[in-house]
């Protein structure tokens, strides 16, 4: 079996750091990512770490993740609006895990619906970056 693990971010990820410092703090997607390879290598996986501003190229990365073990997913706004991201997470067996870095029910009610969430094996939002660390060690003890 692959030891592979998919981690996905979705529109204006890129930005973190100089994006609304306040709501998603200072840190880089960058410092994400490293975060996470470290995670997954202390469970025996590796990562693949992607971001897209476009919605039919997450799709594409999306299809693509049905190679690796599980997926962790920040669609960033995709998250809101995507029917053609949900249609092809459907088609993936593995497990999802669906991350936020900010808590998406204490925002705007535009952001309470999620087109992940009923894909997901579960969601984590609200905790930062923890939060895909903490996907990481779910998604391994899941695998
Ligand atoms: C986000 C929450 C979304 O509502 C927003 O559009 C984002 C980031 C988060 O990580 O908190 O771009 O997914």
């Amino acid at each position: 079996m692959t030891r592979t693990l998919t981690i996905l971010n979705g529109p204006n990820l890129n930005l973190l750091g100089e994006r609304e410092p306040d709501i998603y703090g200072r840190f880089t997607l960058a410092d994400i990512e490293s975060a996470c390879a470290e995670a997954a290598r202390a469970h025996g996986f590796s990562i693949a770490f992607k971001q897209t501003n476009h919605e039919g190229e997450l799709v594409e990365h999306i299809q693509q993740s049905r190679e690796s073990a599980g997926l962790i997913l920040n669609a960033g706004a995709y998250t809101h609006t995507s029917v053609a991201m949900h249609d092809a997470l459907k088609s993936l067996s593995i497990p999802i895990i669906e991350v936020h870095l900010s808590n998406i029910f204490a925002r705007e009610p535009f952001r309470h619906h999620s087109y992940v969430s009923p894909l997901a094996r579960g969601v984590i939002c609200g905790l930062g970056p923890k939060g895909y660390t903490l996907a990481i060690e779910a998604l391994t003890n899941l695998i």
